[in-house]
């Protein structure tokens, strides 16, 4: 019987650093490489693109936002691939600083896309693509609100539990008074490193599956999302999230940490 080809899925990757680790990945992973997007057209013109350079990912509709979409990706992965081996989790957003929405619908939108969209289950490897935004947003809290990030004894449901008090603290105009920090993109990427945090410690729990999770920050590159700011252009900025993508068997180091330029960084 033939043996069921790996499959690695990249979230939000029609355009953006997304796009590049699918380039990555068509180049150096072993299975086929899902180009995902919500919106289909964009989806199959980025397909396009990367075809007219010789590669063929595969497309799928993704939007992390609807929980039918995700369904609807899950058994095709399921009764096509029997599971996933590679999850990079990159689709994101992020309010302009002079965007005129109120701060409750940013806090409440920007939490509900970056961080709980994120909290599925986990796979072989597992890319969470964060930020250093998260460490000043960190630096921002109060003793308290750190505290309860920080403690080792911290789960999902926990961690959740603060993110929601929050998006509740926001939409009140209590956030700042209630220790959180001013940023609801740095915020909702601390909620994704202490994500990480947390399923690795609960991986560790059951040693007998090779699964290895990572948060990075891909650096200040040039997007739409940075207004096309930054020194570093996709695929320079995709480089640490192939890197990860793409840890061989066993892998014990990077494995539960925050990764920036191939490089381990202390985080929490
Ligand atoms: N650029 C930087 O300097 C920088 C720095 C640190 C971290 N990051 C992180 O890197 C990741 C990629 O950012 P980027 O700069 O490449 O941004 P980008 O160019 O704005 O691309 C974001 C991607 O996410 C997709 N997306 C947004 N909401 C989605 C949803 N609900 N479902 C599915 N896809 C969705 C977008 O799709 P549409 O085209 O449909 O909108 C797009 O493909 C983000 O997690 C970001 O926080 C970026």
């Amino acid at each position: 019987m033939a043996s069921i080809r790996k499959v690695a899925v990249v979230t939000g990757s029609n355009k953006g650093i997304g796009f590049a680790v699918v380039r990555g990945l068509c180049k150096s992973f072993d299975g086929d490489v899902f180009l995902t997007a919500r919106d289909e057209g964009r989806g199959q013109a980025a397909i396009a693109d990367l075809n007219k350079e010789g590669l063929q990912p595969k497309f799928h509709q993704l939007d992390i936002n609807d929980r039918s979409s995700i369904e609807r990706l899950k058994s095709f992965l399921l009764s096509t691939y029997g599971g996933l081996d590679v999850l990079v989790n990159n689709a994101g957003i992020a309010y302009r600083n002079a965007d005129p929405a109120p701060f409750a619908e940013q806090a409440e939108f920007t939490c509900k896309t970056n961080f709980w969209t994120s909290t599925w289950s986990v796979f072989g490897r597992v890319v969470s693509v964060s930020s250093v935004l998260a460490h000043t947003a960190i630096d921002q809290c109060s003793p308290a609100v750190q505290g309860r990030f920080k403690d080792p004894t911290l789960t999902m449901e926990g961690l959740e539990k603060i993110m929601q008090e929050f998006v509740d603290a926001a939409k009140a105009g209590r956030h700042l008074e209630e220790g959180f920090p001013k940023s609801a993109y740095g915020t909702s990427k601390i909620g994704k490193n202490f994500m990480t945090v947390i399923q690795d410690r609960d991986i560790r729990k059951d040693p007998r599956e090779d699964i290895v999770i990572n948060s990075c920050c891909p650096g200040h590159v040039q997007t739409d999302m940075s207004s096309h700011t930054g020194p570093r252009n996709i695929d320079e900025g995709a480089d640490t999230m192939v890197y990860l993508a793409l840890l061989p068997p066993n892998t014990t180091s990077p494995k539960g940490n925050f990764v920036a330029d191939r490089s381990i960084l202390q985080w929490g």
